[in-house]
């Protein structure tokens, strides 16, 4: 059985916390990494953690020359591809920036793997594919709606690729995990998210407020049609979230996927609130933090959470951290960055 992965964007968030659980699992990890966002330095990290240096190459997938050396050097059967742009209201002001890296990366990555014969792709895809669902929780059967940002569109363009290959080239395999709302850091406090400026996401705004980086935290909305009023979402911890690439990997290397191309959402199920998230970060972290209400954000859904029937029951795999503990972690890492005591 080969056991060599390359992992694009291995570099990056849940590349890293993925590096970190292959690793344990036994695999050997080829990290191409372009480090357009991240730090050469998370490389140490998951070497602290693991007791391995995984194989660094520093390349852009978008350079084809550079991508196929990689295939002709190093004989991985199964890829994962982390690497892509994520923002999503940065997609918005410049498209095309999110439609070349994001797209022409996976394209050149298939196309060698259809080239070089290597069977094997997990993607990272997003909830963000169901937009606005119309029934709650979505199952991987709910449609996918037109995107609303290019961001999001690159993900449903790219969930195709995948599939048309699939379906054309027997010796080609690929899962598309659609991940819900990644958040923590691994409980080492040796990894973790690294945003650029100020944070998009919630968890990272929260964790930057309570070390006095940000004055306040604004709640974007408190009238939606939820409980508290404030929107619904399905927070996965990072290493619950790492592991499932690593089953993923396996069910391909076993030749258990049948279909050939399959799709997973990655959540808990569970849906919490913005007030909830707060408040348990507040209690898990025994320190209260400045919030206020503000305006809803444009383009934000009410409410999505995941149905994760497929994913426990096929691939074999539950979300297990709580969320208390997720959030205690999220912490750990801000401060040891900070460097507070
Ligand atoms: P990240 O920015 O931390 O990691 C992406 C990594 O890819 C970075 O290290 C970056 O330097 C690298 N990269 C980007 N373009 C590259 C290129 N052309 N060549 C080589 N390296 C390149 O982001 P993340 O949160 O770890 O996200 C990983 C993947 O998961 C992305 O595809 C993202 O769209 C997807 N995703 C993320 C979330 C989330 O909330 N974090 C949710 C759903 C899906
Ligand atoms: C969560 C909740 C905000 C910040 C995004 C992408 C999605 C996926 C995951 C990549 C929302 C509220 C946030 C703040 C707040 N990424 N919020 N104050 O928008 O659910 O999903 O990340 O695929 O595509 O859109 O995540 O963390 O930005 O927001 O009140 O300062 O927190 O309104 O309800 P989101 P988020």
């Amino acid at each position: 059985m080969n056991k060599r992965v390359l992992v694009t964007g291995g570099a990056g968030y849940i590349g890293s916390h993925t590096t970190v659980e292959l690793i344990k699992a036994g695999y050997e990890v080829i990290v191409v990494d372009n480090l357009s966002n991240s730090d050469r330095a998370v490389m140490k990290g998951i070497e602290q953690i693991t007791g391995i240096s995984p194989r660094f190459i520093e390349a852009d997938c978008c350079d084809r020359e550079a991508m196929r050396r990689i295939f002709e050097e190093h004989d991985f059967q199964s890829v994962i591809h982390f690497a892509a742009f994520k923002a999503v209201g940065e997609s918005v002001a410049e498209p095309l920036k999110y439609y070349r890296n994001n797209l022409v990366s996976l394209l050149n990555v298939v196309e060698l793997m259809v080239e070089y014969k290597r069977r094997n792709i997990v993607f990272s895809s997003s909830a963000t594919v169901y937009g606005d669902a119309d029934t709650l929780p979505v199952t991987e059967l709910t449609p996918r709606k037109p995107a609303t940002s290019p961001y999001g569109n690159t993900k449903q363009m790219s969930e195709d690729v995948l599939r048309d290959t699939a379906a054309a080239c027997d010796g080609f395999a690929s899962i598309a995990l659609r991940y819900f709302n990644p958040i923590g850091a691994h409980p080492s406090a040796l990894i973790g998210e690294l945003p650029r400026g100020v944070p998009n996401n919630l968890v990272p705004y929260i964790t930057q407020t309570a070390a006095g980086i940000r004055e306040r935290l604004s709640i974007f909305g408190d009238d939606y049609p939820t409980a508290d009023g404030s929107c619904l979402r399905d927070y996965i911890d990072i290493v619950d979230l790492a592991r499932a690439h690593v089953v993923a990997i396996e069910r391909m290397i076993e030749h258990r996927n049948q279909k050939r191309y399959e799709v997973f959402n990655v959540g808990t199920g569970k849906p919490v609130s913005v007030f909830e998230l707060v408040h348990c970060f507040e209690e898990a972290n025994n320190l209260k933090l400045n919030y206020a209400v503000a305006p809803r954000r444009a383009g934000d859904v009410t409410a999505v959470w995941a149905d994760t029937t497929l994913a426990n029951n096929t691939l074999g795999w539950h979300a297990e951290r709580e969320l208390a503990d997720t959030l205690r972690a999220a912490w750990q890492w801000e401060k040891s960055v900070r460097g507070i005591e």
